[in-house]
């Protein structure tokens, strides 16, 4: 398939940045961050693994599948018809939906140390609703955290007093613009799996501490009894672990990646992992501590609406009914143990990491790892692939769909080694420029 920038996503995209500051809602869903000028930028359909674009060209998502909403493919069909059942029966009422209470049972019975569950619509609202509950809880300020965990103020405030902060926890170039001066030395970050860094801003703040906020697991397993060591910690100083399982929850098993790590929290947060595309987010905590919702004021009318519930208790069923995360582990390991040997066969240097369900590399060579990245979309878009140097895999794909791509993968990485050996550079040849990482205004 040739690729073009005059394609009708493209051209749309060119609007919607004239309209849409920052061109979409999601910088993850920039086209800039895979293919400038030339990703196909919009979907006309999406099924199974399969997207389709405003021109009616077809591809295989290898990539985020949804960025990571999509564990058990695009436009199931049983997730669907419970959406739309719920709609036939009226999506909104005065009355409230009942399975708001039958999904906060399964959380329940899924996380068997929690006694309540809340409900938002978005990750990083869930997470923000969430600390503010543990800062009721406990009548204190301080917030340690390690890791990403949205866009609300009470993360943005790490780079009030250091304006580096949030670099290498999540991404360079995050201006804390808008979000109160008063807020700086509210929260500090830590590093995954480096205890005396914990250790020492738990000593400095002791009495002060709300909440401490960490991905059980995202890239690294933790090491030394990291998580343990923190859940010890906080238990004895009153401070609310949180676990952020935006991610990782519904990818190991049904549930939070805590309950295979063998720690619990006081709340785990959920999200995309669990509802199948459909906005709904859970905050999920001990009994004591959610009670603390009560006395300070959270209230909404869209976290009341009943699709998103009843397709997330379908979305759950299924899970467990078919142990997607076997499969997702599976397909996983397959793509790990594949880029590797396909880069062996090439003869570039391969930086392998993150989780079975959710993989991702990077080449390391003479240019930029941007740049790889880059062609490797390109030319994987030519064969009919969204592709990036990530693989979230869902139970939509397959061993055949995974090994096809591994064969055109391992094509790319030959074409690399190739231009390396005739001293070609690969920055020369892509169509467009290289690819974002990072936040970066676009005009
Ligand atoms: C660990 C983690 N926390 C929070 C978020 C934010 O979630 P959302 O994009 O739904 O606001 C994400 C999103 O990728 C995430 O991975």
């Amino acid at each position: 398939m040739d690729i073009a920038n005059n394609g009708k996503g493209q051209l749309l995209y060119k609007k919607a940045k004239s309209i849409i500051p920052g061109g979409t809602q999601l910088l993850s869903k920039r086209p800039e961050m895979f293919l400038p000028d030339y990703w196909p930028a919009y979907y006309s359909k999406a099924k199974g693994c399969k997207i389709w674009d405003l021109d009616g060209n077809e591809y295989i998502d290898v990539s985020y599948m949804g960025i990571g909403a999509n564990v058990l493919g695009y436009a199931n069909d049983e997730v669907d018809n419970a959406a739309k059942e719920a709609i036939n029966n009226g999506g909104m009422s005065t009355l409230n939906a009942p399975e708001e209470v039958y999904l906060a049972q399964k959380l329940i019975e899924l996380h068997p140390w929690a006694g309540g569950v809340r409900y938002a619509k978005a990750g990083g609202e869930a997470l923000a609703l969430a600390t503010r509950i543990a800062r009721a809880y406990t009548k204190k300020d301080i917030i340690l955290f390690c890791g990403y965990h949205g866009w609300h103020d009470w993360y943005l405030a790490a780079n009030l007093s250091n304006k580096d902060a949030l670099d290498d926890l999540h991404i360079p170039g995050l201006e804390p613009l808008g979000v109160p001066k008063g807020l700086s030395g509210t929260n500090m970050p830590f590093h995954y799996n480096n205890i005396d860094e914990f250790n020492a801003l738990m000593e400095k703040h002791k009495g002060n501490i709300a909440a401490v906020v960490i991905e059980p697991i995202r890239n690294k397993y933790p090491l030394d009894g990291f998580l343990q060591k923190i859940r010890t910690a906080t238990k004895s100083e009153g401070i609310v672990l949180i676990f952020d399982e935006v991610s990782a929850g519904f990818r190991l098993c049904a549930g939070g990646s805590h309950n295979v790590l063998g720690v619990n929290p006081d709340i785990a947060v959920f999200a995309k992992g669990m509802t199948n595309g459909y906005p709904l987010t859970a905050i999920v905590g001990k009994h004591d501590v959610m009670d603390s919702a009560q006395g300070t004021f959270i209230s909404s009318t869209f976290y009341t609406e009943r699709i998103a519930f009843a397709a997330t208790l379908k979305s759950i069923e299924v899970y467990e009914r078919e142990k997607v995360w076997e499969k997702q582990s599976e397909y996983g390991r397959l793509i790990q143990a594949g880029w590797r040997k396909k880069a062996d066969e090439a003869g570039l240097d391969i930086e392998i990491g993150g989780i079975l369900p959710m993989s991702h590399f990077s080449i390391n060579g003479k240019e930029n790892s941007l740049v790889y990245k880059t062609f490797i979309t390109q030319e994987m878009l030519k064969r009919g692939y969204l592709a990036s140097n990530s693989f979230y895999t869902s139970s939509a794909h397959s061993v055949e769909i995974i090994e096809k791509y591994l064969d055109d993968i391992g094509e790319v990485f030959k074409m690399i080694a190739r231009l390396n050996c005739e001293k070609i550079s690969v920055e020369s040849q892509l169509k467009g420029g290289v690819c974002q990482s990072g936040f970066g205004r676009l005009n």
